[in-house]
This record gives C-alpha cells, structure tokens and sequence, in this order.
C-alpha cells in the first residue's frame, strides 16, 4: 500500500534541498573550471541518479553531453553484491572522453567500483566520480570520489532519487525512512 503522506514516512530530513542545490552549485564550478576545454562526457547511473544529473548539469557552464547506464547487482535485495548486471549500455563511445560519472550515493562502493573498472576498459581518457551522498561508514571498497555533496550516516535514505520500493524519489529532501515503512 502507497502511503497517503509521504511526510509520514520519514523519520528525518538528512539533506535539504536548499543544501543540495547550493553544494551542486559550488561543485559545479569546480567542475566548469577542471574541464574547461576538455571532452567532458557526463554518465548517469539510472535511475537514482536523475536528479543528480538534472540539477547539476544546470549548474554548469560548460557544455557537458549527458549518458545514461542502467546496471543492477544481483544477489540480496537491499544489499549491494557487487556483482553487476548491464542492463541498458551507453549509447556513446567512450574513447578520448574526460568521463564524469554522476551518482546519487555511494554506499558500499561495490557497485561503482565494479562500473569504474569496467570503464577504465573502453579507452576514456580520464574517469572522475561526483556523488551527492556517501556514506563513509558502509563504504567496503575504496572509492576515490572527487566531487562528493554530502557525507551522512549509515541510515537508509530516500527522497531527490534514492527509492524505497520505487518510491519517494521524488522527494526534494534526502530524508531517512521510519522504521515503521519497512517492518
Ligand atoms: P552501493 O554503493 O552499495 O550502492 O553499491 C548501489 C546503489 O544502491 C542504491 N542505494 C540506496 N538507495 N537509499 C536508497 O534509496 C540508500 O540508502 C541507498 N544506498 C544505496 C543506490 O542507487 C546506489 O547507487
Ligand atoms: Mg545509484
């Protein structure tokens, strides 16, 4: 059953969305001043990153072409196992390309760590890491972010494109999810 009240659901709001939009700002233009005049090639990580993607490319000045990868992890479903499934490829050639990957969270690692060594495959020439969330805590393989919004708690989290069963993405805070939800 879809509950009636999001804000019911939540326990706490970890994130703002005020916070989210002046960190991707500030992000933003580090990124506009590392790639100017370089091949940047955003890849987004469908589907939590969406909103990710949309905000931050906004925020840019240069012009950064967009592509999207959709993977899933098999075994356990709550837990990454890092093992990966390609389920929707980019359209783009990777080779020459400056690659930023645009994620919404790093949890484990286990999942971007499989798909940045699979990139280091295809003949980019360089591949960078911007993340919304981390959680440095859950972290179980190092993953070297450059650009990271915000470090937060262990907690499940949902909302600005992070699911729980599909839903609350379109939440614009990054909230954690009451217990009750999911006992
Ligand atoms: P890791 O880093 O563990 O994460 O491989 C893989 C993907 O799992 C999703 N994820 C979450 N989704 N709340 C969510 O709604 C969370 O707290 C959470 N932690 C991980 C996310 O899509 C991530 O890319
Ligand atoms: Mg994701």
């Amino acid at each position: 059953m879809r509950a009636a009240d999001i804000q019911a659901d939540l326990d706490r709001v970890l994130v703002t969305e005020e916070e989210l939009q002046a960190r991707l700002a500030e992000l933003a233009a580090e990124v506009n001043r590392d790639y100017a005049g370089k091949d940047i090639l955003l890849v987004g990580v469908l589907k939590g990153a969406i909103m990710v993607m949309a905000d931050f490319a906004r925020h840019l000045t240069i012009d950064a072409p967009m592509d999207w990868m959709a993977v899933s992890s098999y075994g356990a479903s709550t837990k990454s196992s890092g093992v990966v499934q390609i389920r929707k490829d980019l359209d783009t050639p990777l080779d020459g390309k400056h690659v930023l990957v645009v994620e919404d969270i790093i949890d484990s690692g286990l999942t971007l760590h499989w798909l940045l060594e699979h990139f280091a495959t295809r003949g980019a020439a360089s591949i960078e890491v911007l993340t919304a969330l981390r959680k440095p805590d859950a972290m179980k393989v190092e993953i070297d972010a450059k650009y990271v919004g915000f470090d937060i708690p262990s907690d499940f989290v949902v909302g600005y494109g992070l699911d729980y069963a599909e839903g609350y993405r379109g939440l614009r805070d990054v909230a954690v999810l009451a217990p009750h939800v999911y006992s």
